[in-house]
């Protein structure tokens, strides 16, 4: 297959000849995929994209102004709030009834530090059934679908790296109980792994190195696979964003759906407050009135350091990556098919193929992949929302295996919800002297999505003490 003139010319402009020269090289039967990948690069934004982010390092601008973002807090701070919360859920529960809402997780990304042979979602998270991470955003769909007497889409992100593995995941597994109409699979774009000589990498003798384009390419993608009008025709108009890794986040709360309606928010986000200057989490910041997410790594010292004068951290908002998003806000940012977020630089060992052929894994980075990030859309919003949450009841990420946000510290933050749940309903929770559960307890994520759920599941099931040592899954 011959890609044409112009793109040949457009590639030679950008020096990437050498991806000219290794199609030539393959026998014309075997050009296809790989002059199929040349056609969907822009070639003609590449020189800039190099220059800017590859041959030298994009400084992050930090703004004179910047503050810490100011958010609604976890309890409210007088009688108003007291108010505007209860006005907040019965909103968000309406909206959940007229089916305004749909769940969207993003499940694109590559997942290299759990090191896990497959895709994240298939992950076996449950602490005592090994039950996957999607099964858990499965069973919170059901039972909130049960709960408001409403069928809920759940739209998925993939990326063309995982997106048959998933697929095939939920089909043998029945869809974890859903029906199939109402998982949206779709896929977002990739980027191409650059060299840090400004050569796009190959990864074969007819592939580019290609990665995933970063969980703000989720807007695009919600755009081209049709996701958005699939929405207005459902009568959906808002999106409860949230990642693949934490199994603890509700699949929709009607508080934070509630409040981003009553404050006519067009993207809002959940908040936590940070454990220490230098938690990994991003800052939520404003700037000329703008919200603005500062990743952990560029938030200068000083300012994540800076104190208040009762000792707590200025720059205390961190971000779980938990969203609630207008369609509509989608709708206008890819209006035209088009949306350029900024890309974010990552360094990375990428395997590539040497000038003899051969497939090099280097021992440490040699090159760049690109990123967008959702969280760069809301200094895009005319009006944003934050709201506070408590950690223990929406944030457990699992990035590792052990250590800080891993398998391990997820699955014990998974048990402590359901014990902390089962203790409020009078079931007597065995402890050590720090306090920690010492059974292992699972409910099913498709039983129970808060502590009502809980109280009555323990009451019909006639549970009043779990033992130390005790594994107990209520299914
Ligand atoms: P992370 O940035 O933690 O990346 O993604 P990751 O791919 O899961 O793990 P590492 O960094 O390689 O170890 C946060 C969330 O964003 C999704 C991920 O699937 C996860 O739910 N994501 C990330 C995408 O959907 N697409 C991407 O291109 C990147």
């Amino acid at each position: 297959m011959k890609i044409n003139e112009a793109l040949r010319e457009t590639i030679t402009a950008a020096g990437q000849e050498h991806l000219l020269r290794a199609l030539d090289a393959l026998p014309e039967n075997e050009q296809a995929d790989f002059a199929a990948q040349l056609e969907n690069v822009d070639f003609n934004a590449l020189p800039g994209l190099i220059a800017d982010y590859v041959l030298k390092r994009p400084e992050v601008a930090i703004p004179d102004d910047l503050g810490p973002a100011p958010y609604y807090p976890l309890a409210p701070e007088n009688d108003e709030q007291k108010q505007l919360y209860r006005d907040a859920v019965a909103r968000g529960e309406e909206m959940i009834r007229a089916g305004r809402v749909a769940c969207l997780t993003v499940a694109g990304g590559q997942g290299t530090r759990l090191g896990f042979d497959g895709p994240k979602g298939t992950f076996p998270i449950g602490p005592v059934t090994g039950r996957p991470l999607f099964a858990y955003f499965a069973g919170g769909i059901r039972r909130t679908q049960e709960k408001y007497g409403v069928k809920i889409v759940w739209y998925l992100m993939t990326s063309q790296l995982n997106h048959a593995q998933t697929v095939d995941f939920f089909k043998k597994n029945s869809y974890f109980g859903l029906d199939a109409d109402q998982v949206f699979f779709f896929t977002q774009g990739t980027m191409p792994a650059i060299g840090y000589d400004g050569k796009l990498l190959m990864n074969s003798k007819k592939s580019l190195a290609l990665s995933p384009d970063g969980h703000g390419g989720t807007l695009l993608a919600l755009r081209k696979s049709g996701a958005l009008d699939a929405m207005k025709r459902d009568g959906v108009d808002v999106i409860s964003y949230f990642q693949v890794d934490n199994p603890l986040v509700p699949v929709i709360d009607p508080k934070f759906i509630g409040l981003h309606a009553l404050t006519s928010s067009q993207m809002s986000a959940v908040m936590l407050a940070k454990t220490n200057a230098m938690e990994k989490l991003g800052n939520f910041c404003v700037s000329g009135g703008r919200l603005q997410i500062i990743e952990y790594s560029d938030l200068p010292k000083t300012l994540a350091e800076k104190t208040l004068p009762d000792g707590s951290l200025a720059f205390i908002p961190g971000s779980p990556a938990i969203h609630v998003i207008d369609r509509a806000f989608v709708e206008e940012l890819t209006a035209g098919g088009k949306l350029q977020l900024p890309w974010h630089r990552a360094d990375k060992k990428i395997p590539f193929l040497d000038a003899e052929g051969n497939l090099v894994s280097p021992e440490t980075p040699n090159g760049v992949k690109l990123e967008s990030f959702i969280f760069d859309a809301l200094p895009l919003a005319r009006r944003t929302m934050v709201l506070e949450c408590d950690r223990a009841e929406v944030f457990a990420p699992t990035k590792n295996r052990t250590g800080v946000d891993s398998v391990d510290s997820c699955r014990a933050m998974l048990v402590d919800r359901d014990a902390r749940r089962l203790a409020a309903a009078g079931v007597k929770i065995p402890r050590d002297a720090e306090g920690n559960c010492t059974a292992l307890i699972e409910i099913s994520p498709a039983l129970a999505v808060d502590a009502g759920d809980v109280a009555r599941l323990a009451a019909a099931r006639g549970i009043v003490e779990i033992a130390s040592g005790e594994k107990i899954c209520l299914e």
